[in-house]
């Protein structure tokens, strides 16, 4: 059982294992987006970007910036060693989506650093919190997803709708 390189066909990233994951480590993509390194084609060059998906992509930036910074400071908060692992996962997934926007809009990666004033003390609480941010994701990227004249921009607002919803049962089942 070797190890076989495969890459993320949303964030890019690429992985070793015998198997695909069941999700990107890195992105939180589904595994049918894991594909072999030798097969990954880079489509972040969108050409002709409608303004509208411009517009989409760079709210999209913000709303991912800004819940990383979230997810950060509600890890260093957390009390007990599970939360600061849950909040730091979710942290680096939204910090992974905010640099893949990037990449389509050809802008450089901003820096994200824990937002000491998004979050609260009590993991429930952000919990919380989070069930609330991840909702609005959900709803803005389908939306942007259904707007979204070219392929590769209406992949990658698939891709983070689902991510997306697989985050808010995961804060549902903490609550
Ligand atoms: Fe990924
Ligand atoms: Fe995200």
């Amino acid at each position: 059982m070797g190890l076989k390189l495969y890459r993320c066909q949303i964030c890019g990233d690429p992985y070793l294992g015998s198997e695909p994951p069941s999700f990107c480590p890195f992105c939180g993509a589904p595994q049918r987006y894991m594909v072999p390194a030798e097969n990954y084609v880079d489509r972040n060059t969108v050409p002709n970007l409608s303004k509208q998906s411009r517009e989409n992509l760079e709210k999209a930036l913000d709303l991912e910036v800004k819940n990383a910074a979230f997810y950060f400071c509600a890890s260093n908060c957390a009390p007990d060693p599970l939360s600061q692992a849950m909040f730091k996962a979710l942290a680096r997934t939204e910090a992974e989506h905010a640099s893949l926007i990037c990449k389509i809009l050809k802008v450089p990666k901003p820096e994200i650093k824990p937002d000491e004033k998004a979050c609260l003390k009590d993991p429930k609480a952000n919990f919380a919190k989070a069930h609330e941010k991840e909702q609005k994701a959900v709803i803005f990227y389908g939306q942007a997803a259904k707007e979204a004249t070219e392929d590769r921009v209406k992949e990658v607002f698939s891709a983070l709708t689902e991510v997306e919803t697989y985050h808010i049962a995961l804060s549902e089942a903490r609550l």
